[in-house]
């Protein structure tokens, strides 16, 4: 295990890419894990194509599955690229993906939000033997959470551990990120625009507001879980 990492970003609220700044940070580790140029890669919630865009060796296809179809068109294409719209918890997806060949299936910033991720670990496990996923955990934003009295709704890191160690002979760290903003209403804006929440709306017009007037710190907290298997790559012919 790699000791946590804390991570600084100070940015100002305005700027161009702000409210995807740390995904992007998570997708450029994800590539950073990968060993041995995949050839054919699984992108689980692949965004408008963030690990795509990031690879830098030959593919012989991407296949790219988002939920959502803005998502889906801002996604790079070319003749080895497929990107299917749909959810990846569906078993109806994974029948027509088993048709298909994986050397890796890579997730990021997007598992934290799947409603079963033991049945995700197992579907990705059937799939291809080499996985690199990284997924928001319970940590982040955890001093809102302690202010509000509200239950962490984000997979607690050590269950997601354990869950990927039943499918998978894993290697993993954690990484703390924390994003400085110059007063509280840019990081509630942020919390709602940069989609870390799922949407899912917790908090009540009263709580925002007294959280807005009362939190404490000058940044955002996040908490980032890497996962990647230890298996050595082959390819999956
Ligand atoms: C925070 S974004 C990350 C995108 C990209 N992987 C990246 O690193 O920038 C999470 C993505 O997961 C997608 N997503 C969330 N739940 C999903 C599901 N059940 N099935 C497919 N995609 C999903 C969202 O639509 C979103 O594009």
């Amino acid at each position: 295990m790699i000791l946590p990492f804390e991570k600084e970003f100070s940015k100002n609220a305005s700027s161009y890419n702000m409210y995807n700044i740390i995904q992007k940070e998570v997708a450029k580790k994800v590539i950073s894990l990968i060993e041995n140029s995949p050839k054919r890669i699984l992108d689980l919630g692949c965004g408008s194509g963030e690990i795509f865009n990031l690879i830098n060796w030959n593919l012989e296809s991407f296949t790219a599955v988002d939920i959502s179809k803005k998502m889906c068109e801002l996604h790079p294409k070319n003749p080895y690229t497929e990107v299917i719209n749909a959810n990846y918890e569906d078993d109806e997806l994974y029948e027509m993906l088993r048709r298909k060949k994986f050397d890796m299936v890579v997730s990021s910033s997007s598992l934290q939000w799947c409603s079963n991720l033991d049945n995700m670990a197992k579907k990705i496990s059937k799939l291809s033997r080499n996985c690199v996923v990284s997924l928001f955990c319970e940590g982040t934003f955890k001093t809102i959470y302690k202010q509000s009295k509200l239950e962490p709704f984000l997979p607690n890191r050590k269950e997601a551990l354990e869950v990927f160690e039943k499918y998978f002979d894993i290697e993993y760290s954690i990484e703390n990120y924390n994003l400085f903003f110059e007063d509280n209403i840019a990081k509630f804006r942020y919390i709602k625009k940069s989609g870390v929440s799922g949407g899912k709306r917790r908090l009540s017009f009263k709580q925002t507001k007294d959280l807005i007037k009362n939190y404490p710190l000058d940044y955002l907290e996040f908490e980032v879980l890497y996962i990647r298997s230890k298996i050595p790559l082959y390819r999956a012919d």
